[in-house]
């Protein structure tokens, strides 16, 4: 049979069955998804409770334009959401994916400050070593310099502010965000619009946690330059570091959070821009922003984020992510202790990574071409696990780390099997001796 598929990666094997960390491919073979997809499955594969209400909305509306018509579903899951995100009276605006819920954010920066008569805002702030997406808007704001090549000519309005990585750096939280500040004064406040980041850096780094001190001293920046905080929580958000939000281990309360991923678990491509009230009224009274997509504001990627958001809460799964991901870490820094080339040990709740360096003591990385991150995750592959590679884990060109980030349903036995089998995979790449 020819094959017709403009495929990402060659050779894949077919998945045909999962429930909860499993899936099942057509040769017989049994993985642990110790990824979850892109760090995306929340709630396991295989939720009747999800499929039954995606169902039943797909039976009732299964959709409509948002400009012609609302949904009782995506009220619904707006309302929910507003109880849950750390968003002063929170807007919720759906969308298809977390790049979309980014681009969406940044204009809605944007139209803000154009409703309050502040125009000359427009300029977007991101961290070195960052990932906000893939589409051509936000790549800009993106640091990772395999997927910016050959799109440089398109790119390059996103001023950058230094990453803030405690294993490299070691800069309180209070320096960085002097230096937030610095980079805003030259860059004149009254032209920026809005710093986007991510507050557990994910896939370009591999679950780097800022010091606790970072996230308010920011905040405080942010609104004393009048500068939008978007806090990017594609990857961290809906329950993944042991919080419903990375925000809430600081206790900050941005201007916006943009999520995906882990709001619909991967049942349905889901986005969420989520924007406190006074943004959504300026915009609202100055009838600014005209955006949206032909899927935004989807009756039944509503209905899976309801039901998603029901299993976190029914199964107490934000408990599990914060105890289970300290466990994990705990296995891993045993496993790996005498490792001379395991770096760090990384991330919150079940987010988590372990960074690999040519040399403990010096902490050099290993040459890009070696790809050890990539060799890893297919050693791996091969022992039926899946793990997500950071392939520039140290500056978004160089490095190597690998993220586990499973279903935050997974069982302390399959979190250890998980694990062992992670080890085996570093030990063939990566001997010992
Ligand atoms: C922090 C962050 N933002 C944005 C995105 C982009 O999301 P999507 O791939 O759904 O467009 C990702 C995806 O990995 C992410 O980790």
């Amino acid at each position: 049979m020819s094959d017709h598929v403009f495929h990402r990666t060659l050779d894949r094997p077919i998945a045909v069955t999962a429930r909860g960390c499993t899936i099942n491919t057509a040769d017989g073979r049994q993985f642990l998804d110790g990824a979850g997809g892109a760090i995306a499955c929340s709630v396991g594969h295989g939720r009747d409770e999800i499929v039954s209400a995606m169902a039943a909305q797909a039976t009732a509306v299964a959709y409509v334009h948002a400009t012609q018509f609302a949904t009782n579903s995506v009220a619904r899951l707006a309302r929910r959401i507003a109880t849950i995100a750390p968003v002063d009276d929170a807007r919720v605006f759906p969308v298809s994916g977390g790049s979309e819920a980014n681009e969406t954010a940044l204009k809605l920066a944007r139209s803000y400050h154009l409703a309050r008569g502040d125009t000359g805002r427009h300029i977007v702030l991101a961290r070195e070593g960052a990932y906000h997406g893939n589409s051509r808007g936000v790549l800009d704001a993106s640091d990772r310099s395999t997927l910016r090549a050959g799109y440089e000519p398109w790119l390059g309005q996103t001023v950058r502010v230094p990453m803030v990585n405690p294993y490299r750096d070691q800069r309180t939280g209070v320096e960085h965000a002097a230096e937030l500040d610095r980079i805003i004064c030259d860059t004149g406040a009254e032209r920026v619009a809005a710093f986007l980041a991510e507050p557990i850096s994910g896939a370009t780094l591999g679950a780097v946690v800022p010091p606790d001190d970072y996230w308010p001293a920011v905040a405080e920046v942010c609104k004393r330059r009048g500068v939008l905080l978007i806090l990017d929580e594609v990857m961290t958000g809906f329950g993944r570091t042991g919080t419903w939000f990375a925000a809430d281990h600081w206790g900050i309360r941005p201007d916006m959070i943009t999520a995906g991923k882990g709001a619909s678990s991967g049942y349905w491509p889901l986005g969420l821009c989520i924007a406190a009230g006074h943004v959504y009224d300026a915009v609202t009274e100055a009838r600014n922003f005209l955006h949206g997509f032909t899927w935004s504001h989807h009756p039944v990627g509503a209905a899976v984020a309801e039901a998603t958001i029901g299993v976190i809460e029914r199964e107490g799964l934000l408990d599990v992510s914060r105890d289970l991901g300290q466990r994990g870490r705990a296995w891993l820094g045993d496993a790996f202790s005498d490792h001379p080339n395991v770096g760090d040990i990384r991330g919150k709740g079940l987010l988590m990574a372990v960074e690999f360096v040519s040399d403990r003591g010096s902490k050099v990385p290993f040459d890009r071409t070696d790809r050890v991150a990539e060799r890893i995750v297919e050693a791996a592959f091969d022992r039926c696990l899946t793990v997500y590679p950071c392939g520039s884990a140290v500056d978004g060109n160089v490095g190597d780390a690998v993220l586990l980030g499973p279903p935050l349903c997974v069982s302390p036995d399959e979190l250890r099997e998980m694990i062992d089998r992670l080890v085996d995979a570093v030990r063939a790449v990566l001997p010992v001796g």
